[in-house]
C-alpha cells in the first residue's frame, strides 16, 4: 500500500495508522480513532510504539515512505495494550530491530502477551543516547496501565506519550491547530472521563513530576489523535482540571423511563434546580451514550439517577450506566436518586446503595412516585432539584 509519514520536524515522523471505523473501545463510543507510532531519524533509527496488529502494513507503508523499515535500529514500546503492541511480533520479522526497550512492568507485559524474537531491554527513569539525540524515559504508571512510560527527546522537545493527552478521533489533520479547538477540547475530555478517570490522582502527581523536571516541551505526541504544538499548555491545564475536580453549579439528571413518569420526576427536578441557581442538563439514556455522559460529569456537581421499578430492580440501561461510572471512579459530586414505581418500590434504595458504595455522597433520600407522579410527587422531586442547587452553591 501507498501511505505518506508527516513530518513533525526534520527528523522525527508522524507513521501511524487511522482506523476510520472503530465505532467502540471497552465500551467508550467513537467515531474512529488513531494508533500513532513516530519515527526518530538518528544514529540509531528509533520506531515509537507500534499500531494494532491489523494496521500493520500502513505503519510500514508510512515508515517505508521515509527509511527501509529493516533500517531500524531501536524499537521502543511506551505500552503494551495491544493497540500500540499487536503489531510488534510481525513488525521484529520484519525490522529485526537491535533492541526493543520497555519499561521493567513492560518487559514482563509484552512477554505475557507475546512470543517475542528478542529479548526486551528493561529501561526506567533514564536516558538513551541514539547518537546525536537523546531520549528519556519517565515512568508513568496506570497511564494508562502499571507499565506505562513516555519518553521525551531532549534536543527537540518532543513528548511522546502514549496514551497521555490522546483522544480517538479519525482524521486527516495530525495536528491539534488543524481542529476546530471546541471539537479538541470535547474529544480531549471524552478520552481523559472514559480511559483516564479512575487514575485521576496519578495524573496529578504525573502533572506535578513533569513540572519537576522543567521540559521545555514544544510538542506533545500521544498513540492517539492530534500532535499537540500549538495548545500545549491548554490540555496541560485541562488535565489539571480534570484530575482535581470541583463541585460546580452544573448538575446532570441521567434517567430511562417506561411509561414517562420517571421523566416527569426529571423534569421536576430540573425546574427546581433552575429555581434554585445551578444548571442542570437533562441527559436521557436513550438519547445519550454512556460515554458522553461522563464527559459531561468531569465539570458537574451532581449526578441525580432515575430509573423505575422494573422486576424489582433498575431497568438494564440504567444498571450498564451505574456500572460504569463505578468503574470510572467518578466521586466529586453529589449524587441522588428518583423514580416511578408500580407496587413495590425498590429503586431509589437500591440506586441510593450504589452511590454509597461508589464514595458518592448522597443530596438526600430521593423521591419516588407510584405510577404517574401526582402534583405531591412533582412538588418533592422539585424541591430535591431546588435543594441540590443550594448545596452546589455552597459548594461553589
Ligand atoms: Fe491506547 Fe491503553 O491503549
Amino acid at each position: 500500500m501507498k501511505a505518506q509519514a508527516v513530518k513533525l520536524n526534520d527528523r522525527v515522523y508522524w507513521v501511524g495508522a487511522i482506523d476510520w471505523g472503530m465505532k467502540e473501545f471497552h465500551g467508550y463510543e467513537t467515531q474512529g480513532s488513531t494508533y500513532n507510532a513516530y519515527l526518530i531519524i538518528a544514529d540509531k533509527i528509533t520506531l515509537i510504539d507500534t499500531v494494532r496488529a491489523d494496521f500493520a502494513d500502513e505503519m510500514l507503508a508510512r515508515i517505508a515512505s521515509v527509511v527501509d523499515p529493516s533500517k531500524i535500529d531501536y524499537i521502543i514500546s511506551n505500552h503494551t495494550e495491544m493497540d500500540h503492541s499487536s503489531a510488534l511480533p510481525k513488525v521484529l520479522e520484519i525490522i529485526k530491530p537491535e533492541k526493543l526497550f520497555a519499561s521493567k512492568e513492560g518487559v514482563k507485559a509484552l512477554n505475557e502477551h507475546f512470543k517475542l524474537p528478542i529479548e526486551v531491554t528493561p529501561v526506567g527513569d533514564s536516558k538513551l543516547d541514539l547518537g546525536g539525540a537523546h531520549l528519556s524515559f519517565i515512568e508513568t504508571r496506570m497511564i494508562h496501565w502499571p507499565e506505562s512510560m513516555f519518553t521525551y527527546f531532549e534536543e527537540d522537545g518532543i513528548l511522546f506519550s502514549q496514551d497521555g493527552f490522546g483522544m480517538h478521533l479519525a482524521s486527516s489533520e495530525r495536528f491539534d491547530d488543524e481542529i476546530d479547538f471546541g471539537r479538541l477540547k470535547y474529544e480531549a475530555a471524552k478520552y481523559y472521563a472514559n480511559i483516564l478517570n479512575p487514575f485521576s490522582n496519578l495524573v496529578a502527581k504525573l502533572l506535578e513530576k513533569l513540572g519537576k523536571l522543567n521540559l521545555d516541551i514544544k510538542m506533545i505526541a500521544p498513540d492517539h489523535g492530534p500532535v499537540w504544538r500549538s495548545h500545549i499548555s491548554d490540555t496541560l491545564s485541562w488535565y489539571g482540571a480534570w484530575s482535581d475536580p470541583k463541585r460546580t453549579a452544573k448538575a446532570l439528571i441521567v434517567y430511562d423511563t417506561m411509561w414517562h413518569s420517571t421523566e416527569k420526576l426529571a423534569v421536576a427536578i430540573s425546574e427546581g434546580m433552575l429555581a434554585g441557581g445551578a444548571k442542570p442538563r437533562i441527559m436521557p439514556l436513550t438519547a445519550f451514550h454512556a460515554s458522553d455522559i461522563v464527559t459531561e460529569l468531569l465539570d458537574s456537581g451532581a449526578l441525580v439517577v432515575g430509573c423505575p421499578t422494573f422486576n424489582g430492580g433498575v431497568l438494564p440501561s440504567v444498571a450498564a450506566f451505574m456500572q460504569y461510572i463505578k468503574g470510572l471512579k467518578f466521586r466529586h459530586m453529589l449524587g441522588a436518586a428518583f423514580g416511578s414505581y408500580g407496587w413495590s418500590p425498590a429503586v431509589v434504595k437500591q440506586l441510593n446503595e450504589q452511590f454509597e458504595a461508589m464514595r458518592i455522597e448522597l443530596a438526600g433520600e430521593g423521591v419516588q412516585a407510584k405510577f404517574v407522579p401526582d402534583d405531591a410527587a412533582l412538588e418533592q422531586a422539585y424541591n430535591l432539584g431546588f435543594s441540590i442547587a443550594g448545596k452546589l452553591k455552597n459548594n461553589s
